[in-house]
């Protein structure tokens, strides 16, 4: 029993024992052992050499020492607040997901937005995606919608991902330029990748450098699936609707932005929230039918396309309040670990060949970038409804099952027998059919990489092409190829001459390359979108 004078508490409120002298802790190892000497190694004579018994400075080193862990892959640079989603009222015709089956209720969350290409150091505003990772602690699993504040993709297929990221990020011989789409291997893979092209406009225009992570939409992108307690599916596509509105700096302002404030975006949505003012966002939405995945002109399984809100309008279920700050940047940003793999019961994937890779991708790096298979016992990443497996062991296990059983089937009593699997309840795959033959094709679905382009070129209003122009003009002249630059404004044309050939004048071409041969027409009367623009919303 310490006497009352001998107590600290902790930043934490725990107990301490204090420093004589003083109302402060005593400074210990990690074993719990006072140190009396912090500033010193112990040394042999007054000039001699540091002896290596010296647990005290050993330890304080080979703690320093191993304190990084590897940066992400992509989204290295990023920022997570915690928050909840309020479900307005019960989705049960639609779905059997716990979170959505009463009005009013609450499901906790952490959402981590991050920019793509840049290192974790990088600044907060360079022409790039945004990502929008959400999880959710529902009360039957985490359920993670990873998704980016555009609602398409680069590539049509997984196996395209470890290209498209290393054709983005710095060239490897020289390490620059970082968190940049202007160099020439991007444009170089970018006017090779036709499939790109959608995405492309998306990010040229005014949607890659929002004014802050609290004016962004959020899009789960792929099309999932919904399944009720009947096991009726509807094909739906998640979107986040921001409340402050959608918002954008301009070029100039951004570059000004990341001299000044690399910190930009995180320092104001630190600010958003310490200050009462949390940012909110509607979960939105779009259901259809497999009538409407026939009838519709593009096929739904191919993350290049989005279905326009007019052909398949939003509907608004519930809001997501981000309203607390992480008290430990790396204990919670760093460590969330988000995986498209981790769904709930009520809801499922698509045969999107993008999603079904990165299903695999997310677990795999989150292995080694957070050190074993135990990350999921981190607070952070730990669900907030009851655990019970026979998973143990491995690296920094700290929950490993209890008692005797640790297999199933198992003939144990209750007590000491374990959990017990749940056809009811339990997560059951939707019975999709399958078949066919084993083959590396793209479908002839997926072949039209223009059309989509071309309808939110003519979406954007006058100022906002004005703004796209700009960025390919900005961009393209810092390729040192002219025939990088020829071949993207070759693939241009597809989507529209005038963007073509304002592009190609920007760049100081003095004749519009021919346009590329497209692998199939582009359809030119698609009706324009206004909810592409952001001027509009
Ligand atoms: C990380 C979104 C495609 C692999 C992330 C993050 C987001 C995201 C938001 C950051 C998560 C965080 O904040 O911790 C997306 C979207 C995609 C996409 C919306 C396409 C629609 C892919 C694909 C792959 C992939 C195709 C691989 C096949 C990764 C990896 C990470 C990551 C490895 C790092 C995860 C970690 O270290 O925790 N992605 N991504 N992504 N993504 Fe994706």
């Amino acid at each position: 029993e310490l006497g009352e004078e001998q107590v600290a508490r902790g930043a934490g409120g725990e107990t301490h024992q204090t420093a004589e002298g003083t109302d402060r802790p005593t400074l210990t190892t990690q074993q719990g052992i006072p140190v009396a000497d912090d500033q010193n190694t112990l040394r042999l004579g007054e000039r001699g050499p540091a002896l290596l018994e010296d647990f005290h400075f050993r330890e304080k080193i080979f703690h320093f020492d191993h304190e990084r862990i590897p940066e992400r892959v992509v989204h290295a640079r990023g920022f997570g607040v915690h928050g909840f989603f309020e479900n307005y009222e019960p989705l049960t015709d639609l779905t059997r997901a716990d979170l959505f089956q009463r009005a009013g209720a609450r499901t906790p969350a952490f959402v981590r937005f991050s920019t793509v290409a840049g290192n974790k150091g990088s600044a907060d505003l360079p022409r790039d995606v945004r990502g929008f990772a959400v999880k959710l602690y529902t009360q039957e699993g985490n359920w993670d919608l990873v998704g980016n504040n555009i609602p398409v993709f680069f590539i049509q297929d997984a196996i395209k991902f470890p290209d498209v990221i290393h054709a983005a990020k710095q060239e490897p011989d020289r390490g620059f330029p970082q968190a940049q789409t202007a160099h020439d291997n991007f444009w170089d893979f970018a006017s090779l990748t036709p499939e790109s092209t959608h995405m492309l406009m998306w990010i040229m225009s005014d949607r890659a450098i929002p004014r802050s992570f609290r004016f962004m939409e959020g899009f789960g992108v792929h099309t999932f699936r919904l399944v009720n307690a009947e096991g009726r599916s509807t094909y739906v596509k998640f979107h986040w609707k921001p409340k402050q509105g959608l918002q954008s700096v301009l070029w100039n302002e951004a570059v000004k932005i990341n001299g000044a404030d690399p910190d930009f975006h995180r320092r104001d949505l630190w600010d958003a929230i310490t200050t009462g003012a949390y940012p909110e966002w509607e979960l939105g939405l779009q259901l259809f039918d497999d009538d409407f995945a026939d009838r519709f002109v593009f096929d739904v399984l191919d993350p290049t396309k989005l279905i326009p809100e007019e052909e398949v309008p939003i509907r608004r279920v519930g809001r997501l309040v981000l309203d607390r700050v992480v008290e430990n940047f790396f204990a919670e940003t760093e460590q969330v670990a988000f995986c498209t793999q981790n769904i709930v019961p009520g809801i499922d994937f698509t045969n999107d060949p993008l999603l079904q890779g990165r299903n695999f991708s997310y677990l795999d790096t989150q292995l080694k970038r957070l050190g074993g298979p135990n990350f999921t016992q981190l607070p952070v990443n730990a669900p907030k409804c009851p655990v019970a497996h026979f998973q143990q062991d491995g690296h920094m296990a700290m929950t490993n099952p209890r008692g005797r059983a640790n297999y199933e089937p198992n003939s144990w009593p209750a007590d000491i027998g374990g959990p017990r699997e749940d056809p009811a309840r339990g997560f059951s795959s939707y019975p999709e059919q399958g078949g066919g033959t084993k083959r590396r094709l793209r479908p002839e679905s997926f072949a039209d990489h223009y059309s989509q382009a071309r309808q939110f070129w003519e979406s954007q209003t006058p100022v906002e092409q004005a703004h796209i122009v700009s960025a390919f003009v900005f961009e393209l002249s810092k390729c040192e190829r002219p025939d990088i630059r020829a071949r993207m404004v070759a693939g241009l044309r597809n989507v529209h001459d005038d963007l073509a050939a304002q592009v190609a004048a920007g760049v100081g071409l003095t004749d519009l390359p021919h346009r590329l041969p497209p692998a199939r027409e582009p359809i030119t009367d698609l009706p324009a979108s206004t909810a592409l623009s952001i001027l509009h919303n």
